[in-house]
């Protein structure tokens, strides 16, 4: 079946991938209108579904509030658009007219459908596009409009796309909150009747909020039930709205920006909204994730068949006091553990002994440099490691001689305060000057000390966003700054495609689809308390994919949350991501150096299950009952399970734990025992975990399939 058709009697396209459909039209008014998102479909029966259905009339109603492609505020609209246009005259409305459709498959694997259309009166274009894959169920959705007047008009709100929910009998919310150190918090309720926004106003993705749901009808689980999910590729500010209308229908609409959104477009400009991503399945909440993952691993990551290497990261050990010697000494260490990346974080440039001083100077600290970074740097490749740095590119301490060149280069208002968040300011990387400073200051770094990583930080929310000296800066400085920000990154990997980078914003501020489709790893948290760990972990990997998420083991007590927990406990949940080390491990002992080897072994052989296998979540985290995850190889020869249990309760046994994705009838042995378990029972009824007694205890177990005698 082909995956992008069109029936012109209903006037229907439909939109096919594996296991799903989505269905559109265009009604008499000329407006896009949404026809179906679910199941597969066949043309006839989508065009089945398209036949008009009256709806509640009363000189209150109007349109119906959910069910357009891309609602604008105009005519007898009154839920929330995703397109507001105010032209010179002041007239507020957009009136479609369809101008035609493209329907290109030019690629085996990836079809795209494109519906454009101008206002009936102005010269403004607006252009839907539907890209659809044949190895993903997620349809990637955009929307581009274009002035092609002779008069600037503006665009108060220019969402990527509106997503329609079919009527279902009730509608349940899945989305993450959370704040510094406490990311990814998954909640899970009734979507309210009304508009229920997540956003964030903070110039970054944010630790608060993270542009994606999932929706259901209140029935679904981890493994069974209808969920549509989306999730929006930016990492700016953003705002996502969904709608639960009186009479039973829901929607959401998605852009970036948030409130008093003004963005200008000239004569002849255009602008292209960011991709909104969407997904159906009837596997559950699981299934969405696997889904997501299995579309960031094929169509996102710009390396995604590289297993991310064990890494080592200065910071919780040393702080701000970093020099040749000391970061010599770790890295000495780790690499007699078994890690492959060495990482200075914060503190090895210009006047940076605290969080006061010296961010924007991006060179080496004499007094701790002495020659530069080359010996360190020398060092570390010698002890077979690959080096990384870190950096903070958008951001600056008033006390540093960047800022001292060059105060005008933040984002300000003349006459305000330019408020201060850990003693810094935000570079306006809108500004194309700072983002070339930034990427050729950056180009020369990489480039004079072999860096093979880059750590990108950023480590505030914005304010006093404005851009004095241009007309129209302030208002255009949201997209810009995130556009910059992607092409200096864009330049630096296409100059040297062998750097790797880490997107990091005070841990996990910046992870979203549209930096991780130019980054490789996102630290998700700096919360590196295991404990914490596993409820942001499990949030994070709702959508994004364990290949992504960097997650360290550190020293007890643990510096954020003074808890102590058993090095055992702490490898295996940093097991559940990309494993890197952030302890000071000239304080460990040889027993601590020696378990941690060895769990460094362990994770080498698993991590191509853990990076790419399929996710199962087999019990989600609690305080008493073990948590497992799952992790399968795509041809299912392998499967490592590793499971935590914080608190032994009443020293009651656990029960078996069912496995997931397994070969039918084949037989698994533990790769560490030897003991050899049927698919069918391991399936069907369980595998005893025989965790250890006591409180944080943990395994992981690793079973690979027999081969046929
Ligand atoms: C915030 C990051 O999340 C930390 O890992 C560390 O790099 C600090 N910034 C350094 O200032």
């Amino acid at each position: 079946m082909s995956m992008i058709s069109f029936a012109p009697g209903a006037g229907v396209w439909l939109l096919v991938t594996p296991d799903t459909s989505y269905a559109l039209r265009i009604d008499e008014s000329g407006a896009p209108c949404h026809v179906a998102w679910g199941p597969r479909l066949t043309l006839e029966e989508a065009e089945e579904l398209a036949a008009p259905r009256p709806s509640a009339t009363s000189s209150f109603e109007g349109r119906p509030a959910v069910g357009e492609e891309l609602p604008v505020d105009g005519g007898t609209r009154y839920g929330p658009p995703s397109l507001q246009v105010r032209f010179t005259d002041g007239s507020r409305a957009f009136e479609w007219e369809p101008t035609g459709h493209r329907m290109d498959e030019n690629s085996p694997r990836t079809g795209e459908l494109v519906l454009t259309f101008r206002d009936r009166r102005y010269p403004l274009h607006v252009a839907l596009h539907y890209r659809v894959h044949t190895d993903t169920d997620v349809i990637e959705r955009r929307t581009v409009v274009r002035n092609a007047g002779d008069q600037p008009v503006t665009l108060l709100r220019a969402d990527s796309a509106a997503w329609t929910l079919p009527s279902l009998r009730d509608y349940r919310l899945s989305h993450v909150t959370g704040q510094w150190s406490a990311e990814s918090q998954l909640r899970r309720d009734q979507l309210p009747y009304g508009e229920t926004v997540l956003t964030s106003r903070r110039g970054i993705t944010s630790h608060h909020a993270n542009p994606w749901v999932m929706l259901d009808d209140g029935t679904a689980t981890e493994e069974h039930g209808r969920v549509w999910s989306t999730a929006l590729a930016w990492s700016g500010s953003w705002r996502i709205t969904a709608q639960r209308t009186p009479d039973g229908r829901a929607g959401l609409t998605g852009g970036i920006g948030h409130d008093g959104t003004s963005v200008p477009l000239d004569p002849g400009e255009e602008f292209a909204a960011p991709p909104f991503l969407g997904l159906f399945t009837d596997g559950g909440f699981g299934g969405a994730s696997r889904a997501w993952h299995a579309h960031a691993l094929a169509h996102v990551l710009p390396h995604p068949d590289e297993v991310a290497p064990v890494l080592y990261n200065s910071w919780e050990a040393t702080g701000f006091d970093v020099d040749e010697a000391g970061q010599k000494a770790l890295a000495e260490r780790a690499a007699a553990l078994g890690v492959e990346l060495y990482v200075v974080d914060d503190g090895w440039f210009g006047a940076r002994r605290s969080d006061r001083a010296g961010l924007g100077d991006w060179t080496p600290a004499p007094d701790r440099f002495p020659d530069g970074l080359g010996p360190l740097v020398g060092a570390v490749h010698a002890l077979g490691m690959r080096f990384g740095l870190w950096v903070e590119p958008e951001a600056v301490n008033p006390d540093s001689d960047l800022y001292r060149q060059h105060p005008d280069w933040v984002m300000h208002f003349p006459g305000r305060p330019r408020s201060e968040l850990r003693h810094q300011l935000v570079l306006n990387f809108a500004r194309r000057d700072v983002a070339d400073w930034v990427h050729d200051r950056l180009t020369r770094l990489v480039g004079d000390h072999g860096i093979d990583f880059l750590k990108w930080d950023m480590n505030r929310a914005f304010s006093e966003a404005g851009w004095p000296g241009r007309q129209d800066g302030t208002d255009r400085l949201g997209p810009a700054y995130v556009r910059n920000l992607y092409g200096v990154i864009d330049r630096l990997r296409a100059d040297r495609p062998t750097l790797r980078i880490e997107s990091c914003s005070g841990g996990g501020g910046r992870v979203d689809l549209g930096i991780l489709s130019r980054t490789d790893q996102a630290w998700a948290s700096d919360n590196t308390d295991a404990a914490d760990r596993m409820g942001i972990q499990h949030g994070y990997g709702q959508v994004y994919p364990a290949r992504t998420m960097g997650s360290w083991v550190t020293d007890v007590p643990n510096q954020l949350t003074g808890r102590t927990v058993p090095l055992r406990f702490r490898f295996h949940v940093a097991m559940a991501g990309a494993l890197g080390i952030g302890g000071d491990l000239r304080r460990w002992s040889e027993d601590e150096l020696r378990e941690a080897a060895t769990l460094v072994a362990e994770y080498k052989d698993v991590r191509h299950l853990v990076q790419h296998g399929r996710l199962d979540r087999l019990s989600p985290p609690s305080d008493d009952a073990p948590s497992v995850v799952q992790y399968t190889a795509p041809d299912t020869s392998e499967t490592l399970l590793l499971a935590w249990r914080r608190t032994a309760r009443h020293g009651s046994p656990q029960p078996p734990v069912r496995l997931r994705g397994l070969t039918p009838e084949a037989r698994y042995r533990d790769a560490r025992t030897g003991a050899v378990h049927q698919a069918a029972v391991l399936t069907g009824y369980g595998m005893h975990l025989d965790l250890p007694p006591g409180d944080w205890s943990s395994a992981a177990v690793h079973l690979i399939r027999e081969t046929e005698a």
